[in-house]
């Protein structure tokens, strides 16, 4: 079961969001996120990272990719959805977990932007997103890692 908190809404033709949010997510050596609303690849050292990252934070996640995203213990999730555009938000959102269109649309949040560089060649249907609009602050980690065998 998710645990979804929804921290305020009000309606309104705007949208505030706390304006600082870090972000984390995992591509292929060929450019791909991944597919069928899921990922590519079986990397349980990538989890584990993730697991670390983001325990005890609140999580923002797209619609899309909330829909198989498994339960993740210690973590609050915030899905957004396309209805919030015209509401008024108040979140207090960690980390931004995507899917594509999730880290374009608030990429210009990010401070940090941990990227984990997985070693697999599978085709996918979902590739890196389009970041022209990141915060030119933002700090980028890369990380190294194999798939499961
Ligand atoms: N490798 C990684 O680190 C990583 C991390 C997360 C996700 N992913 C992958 O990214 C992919 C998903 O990315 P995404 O850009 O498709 O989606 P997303 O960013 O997870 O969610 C946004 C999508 O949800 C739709 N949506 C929003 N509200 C909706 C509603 N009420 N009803 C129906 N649809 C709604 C949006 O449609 P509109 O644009 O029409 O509003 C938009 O297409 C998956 O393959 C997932 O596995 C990879």
């Amino acid at each position: 079961m998710i645990n979804i908190k929804i921290f305020g809404i009000i309606h309104s033709e705007l949208v505030f969001i706390k304006n600082i949010m870090r972000a984390v997510i995992a591509v292929n050596n060929l450019g791909y996120i991944g597919k069928d609303n899921t990922l590519l690849w079986k990397c349980s050292e990538d989890l584990k990272h993730f697991k670390n990252l983001t325990t005890g934070g609140v999580l923002l996640v797209g619609y899309n990719t909330s829909l198989t995203l498994p339960p993740l213990k210690n973590r609050e999730i915030f899905i957004y959805k396309r209805e919030y555009d015209r509401e008024l938000l108040i979140l207090e959102c960690d980390w931004c977990i995507g899917g594509k269109k999730t880290y374009e649309k608030f990429c210009h949040l990010f401070t940090e932007l941990h990227i984990s560089h997985i070693n697999d060649n599978q085709v996918g249907d979902t590739t890196f997103p389009d970041l022209k609009n990141l915060n030119r602050d933002c700090k980028i980690f890369n990380y190294y890692f194999e798939p499961n065998l």
